[in-house]
């Protein structure tokens, strides 16, 4: 399984890519509004430090409208991918834009038809929200299952379309995105850095440095 970031700021973005094992970016308007810098500004800084998928959603709410936009960010970069929202507009644009060899990241997912609907249209990755499922459903496996049905589905019918999972909260949605057989995690800052951690790792780094010193 794939890492990738899913942050548009800058400084996390920096610090992460020095660590050597992320894959690919992920934005929405959310983190780029959190960031402080318009999502041109965002794509210029973020393809000279990852050089894997990018990807950029579009504001747009018409297919034609989507279309038009997704070119733009298109033509900044290769690694530029165009996140499309799962809507009717956006199955329409998705078919588009991969008939124009554009690469497309369906986003806001939270069925296995939604997951269909994005794969028949072409979508290069689509991406099921695990953590937002889990929040409205009051568990802690909805999204787990989620991710099951879609990779299940992918492979009964030989979808070449890849799973990001996406909107994970904590350690236990990375453990289940693995579980899952999710191609990609996309992982925001706070979980990326607690990903190294254990109070094992720390207490047994001080027995080892002491040891080291006699
Ligand atoms: O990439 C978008 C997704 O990960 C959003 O996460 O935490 O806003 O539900 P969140």
């Amino acid at each position: 399984m794939k890492i990738f970031a899913d942050t548009a700021i800058i400084s996390e973005i920096e610090e992460v890519s020095s660590w050597g094992i992320i894959s690919g970016v992920t934005t929405n308007p959310s983190l780029i509004a959190k960031s402080g810098i318009s999502l041109e500004d965002a794509i210029r800084k973020i393809v000279n430090l990852v050089d894997g998928p990018i990807s950029a959603e579009v504001a747009e709410a018409d297919a034609e409208s989507m279309v038009e936009e997704a070119k733009l960010y298109s033509r900044m970069h290769k690694n530029i991918v165009i996140k499309i929202p799962m809507t009717i507009e956006g199955v329409k644009a998705v078919k588009l834009l991969t008939a124009l060899k554009i690469k497309t990241n369906v986003t806001l997912v939270f069925t296995a038809s939604q997951a269909l609907m994005a794969a028949t249209a072409g979508a290069t990755y689509v991406s099921p929200f695990m953590g937002r499922l889990d929040d409205l459903l009051q568990t802690n496996d909805a999204g787990y299952i989620l991710l099951k049905e879609i990779k299940d589905m992918f492979k009964t019918y030989n979808f070449k379309t890849q799973i990001i999972a996406a909107s994970i909260r904590n350690l236990e949605h990375v453990n289940q995105s693995l579980k899952a057989g999710a191609d990609i995690a996309t992982i925001p800052y706070k979980v990326l850095k607690e990903m190294v951690k254990h109070e094992l790792t720390d207490k047994g780094l001080e027995i080892f440095r002491e040891a080291a010193k006699k």
